[in-house]
């Protein structure tokens, strides 16, 4: 086990620190299994550091509170080339010998610090207020280029930015979405949310990444300049960023401000300016600090990327929920590395504040450098020809009456037959987390619907071939496939349905959820509002919006039309069988501690499993039950002093007798 551990830590290293695998991830996939088997067979020897036990323990109550030795400072910020200049040439001034900077990127992220005690990982912590800050050592150790064990048995405290890559930024807000949870606005908000999670659970699936570039505390070591820390950080195994660099001139600093400044869109994290410090230490200490930052290091930032552009109309859109966007179409600029054509304006009283025209010049920033949104106006490029605007009173799909509904700025359409509202109700149906029709994507919708072929969803499955034939790019063989897919997706589990149906307020999360609990469209169609309310996960918004959907006739209608054209209206996923239902074990968290005469742990654990329980390592507030053999030792005394029921063997035995599973 010490040595696959010993592995396994090694391919992690070369993975997720230097980013240069020495194995297959098959390889260590394989290891990481034999390792599983063996701490299943030795659970009492299952080393803490092992690789496997990244995301361990139970959720917290509360982080609890780590004070700074050395606070963690903040820097003063440079804004242009004269800032850098300024900068250069203060630190130059007070000192005699000749002076070298290092450049970094200046990483956007959350600033965290890390406790490494004889070579090991104990504790990491938020920078809080600089001088005290949470500690969340669950949440980092699931950071796969943060090493449990150092290549050293070295004790030493170090900073650096934990953040989001763009690519696990752009997968989780894509999630989120189809789920019907709020986005994050831009990756540093991710990661501190992320980070800020007391169930560790939920970080460990953001993947997160880590750059390490100071140190507050370091006995030992006999350093003298920065550059070499960063050199020796990276040889103990930790992650620093790659890209930095010795500069002795200003000039050579401006190079890299340059040149960064350009490549930034390439990289695969935010980078929001560039560090520069003085590298020397001695001279560090000689510059010293004011009462808030070092005066040997100064923060550039990049400006927001802006661009001018003229704003030539206001688009108005139907969602599918009725509300009306309007939308600023731009003259084509490129912003941070993409060309903007379109603007979310929200909505009118939006507009109004901002006084925006049609054919004015505006700037245009990317929202957390993604979403692009219109800054403001440049009024004084206004030549008296460009147009105030106002929301149409009627939709501008069916003509019917927009209202505001309670409190809300948003504008919408009311019509429940609104052709716009129809039509993005079935893309939303076909997509690929609904009912998910290959080959069957807005474009074709959009056709279809012209064509006058579909109406409604159940248009869909009446859809036949010769029909199909005479639109535009659809040919034999591409009508054969739609016909299936189509066909296909009547078998879907029901939870697709129901995502598909577009219910407001039910996510994929909430309709799988009520898949799972109801089984069949009719029980969840007789479901009460307090039937509704009993299942965990569903609240009074959800269940109130889904016994107004169900009391519609024209959901009632169209439901038994589809059941007439055969689409499936049962759920197909796990459920819990029998045995685990009637069982006492079932949903329970039960704590296996000391030996048994007739059981082995691992075969307890089955047992327990089969039966729909969960057996954890470890005695928290949320463990139902501890099953304690001989010689228990620390969990039954902590078991008891949360007051937590405990069997012996003798009862354990009992149970599963009653349950039949043991004669
Ligand atoms: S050095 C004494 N280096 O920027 C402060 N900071 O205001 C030493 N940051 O709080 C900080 N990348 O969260 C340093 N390469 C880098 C950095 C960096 C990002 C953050 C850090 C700090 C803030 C500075």
């Amino acid at each position: 086990m010490e040595q696959l551990t010993e592995e396994l830590n090694q391919y992690n290293y070369e993975y997720h620190v230097l980013d240069q695998p020495s194995v297959e991830d098959a390889i260590y996939d394989q290891k990481m299994q034999e390792l599983r088997k063996l701490e299943e067979a030795y659970p009492d020897l299952v080393h803490p550091d092992s690789p496997t036990q990244r995301v361990g323990g139970e959720p917290l109550d509360a982080f609890q509170k780590v004070e700074h030795k050395i606070p963690m400072l903040s820097l003063a910020n440079a804004f242009n080339e004269q800032d850098i200049r300024d900068f250069v040439r203060r630190a130059s001034q007070g000192i005699e010998e000749p002076i070298s900077f290092v450049c970094e990127l200046k990483i956007d992220g959350l600033a965290v610090s890390l406790t490494y005690e004889n070579g090991k990982f104990v504790r990491g912590a938020t920078r809080g207020d600089g001088y005290i800050g949470e500690d969340i050592t669950s949440n980092l150790r699931t950071i796969r280029s943060i090493p449990l064990v150092i290549k050293e048995k070295e004790t030493l405290e170090i900073r650096g930015e934990a953040y989001m890559p763009h690519r696990s930024f752009l997968a989780l807000n894509k999630e989120r979405e189809v789920n019907g949870e709020p986005l994050f606005a831009n990756p540093r908000n991710a990661a501190a949310g992320s980070l800020r999670q007391l169930d560790p659970k939920i970080a460990a699936k953001r993947n997160l990444d880590i750059f390490l570039y100071g140190v507050g505390e370091w006995n030992n070591s006999k350093l003298t300049k920065h550059s070499e820390r960063l050199v020796r950080l990276k040889e103990l195994g930790l992650k620093t960023n790659p890209e930095w660099k010795k500069c002795n001139t200003v000039e050579e600093v401006m190079e890299y401000v340059d040149y960064w400044t350009k490549e930034r869109p390439h990289l695969d994290y935010e980078i929001d300016g560039i560090v520069i410090k003085v590298d020397d230490l001695k001279q560090q200490e000689e510059l010293g600090y004011t009462a808030k930052s070092p005066r040997w290091a100064i923060a550039y930032k990049f400006p927001a990327e802006e661009a001018i552009t003229k704003l030539t109309d206001i688009e108005l859109s139907v969602g599918r929920t009725g509300v009306i966007t309007p939308t600023a179409i731009l003259n084509p600029v490129k912003v941070a590395g993409t060309t903007v054509q379109r603007a979310s304006l929200h909505n009118e009283d939006l507009i109004r504040e901002q006084d925006i025209r049609i054919g004015d010049t505006v700037v245009i920033k990317k929202a957390g450098d993604i979403i692009p949104k219109v800054v403001r106006v440049l009024v004084e490029d206004r030549t008296g020809e460009e147009k105030e605007f106002h929301m149409p009173k009627e939709c501008p799909a069916c003509g019917s009456e927009l209202v505001h509904l309670e409190e809300e700025v948003a504008l919408r359409c009311i019509n429940t037959n609104c052709p716009a509202q129809v039509k993005e109700g079935l893309i939303h149906f076909v997509s690929r987390n609904a009912m998910n029709i290959d080959g069957l994507g807005e474009k074709v919708i959009n056709q279809l619907f012209q064509a006058n072929l579909v109406k409604t969803i159940a248009d869909i499955y009446r859809l036949e071939k010769e029909e199909l034939l005479k639109l535009e790019r659809m040919g034999e063989k591409s009508v054969t496939n739609l016909l299936q897919a189509i066909e296909a997706s009547k078998a879907n589990s029901l939870e697709r349905l129901l995502f598909g149906l577009g219910i407001r307020f039910v996510g994929a999360k909430a309709a799988k959820t009520l898949a799972m609990e109801f089984e069949t469209m009719d029980n969840l169609q007789q479901a009460t509002y307090e039937d509704l309310l009993e299942v965990d996960e569903i609240g009074e918004k959800i269940a109130d919006s889904i016994v107004q959907y169900f009391q519609e006739q024209k959901v009632i209608d169209l439901i038994q039309e589809l059941k007439e054209l055969g689409i499936n209206m049962s759920y197909l996923g796990a459920k819990p069988t029998e045995l685990e239902k009637g069982s006492i074990f079932n949903e329970k968290t039960i704590v296996l501690t000391g030996k048994m005469d007739n059981y082995t742990r691992s075969e307890a654990k089955e047992l327990i499993e089969q039966l729909g329980g969960t057996v954890t390592g470890s005695v928290s507030k949320k463990t139902d039950l501890v099953i304690a053999g001989e010689d228990a030792g620390s969990k039954l005394t902590k078991a008891k002093q949360l007051d937590i029921l405990v069997w012996d063997e003798n009862q354990f035995q009992q149970a599963l007798k009653d349950e039949g599973v043991e004669s």
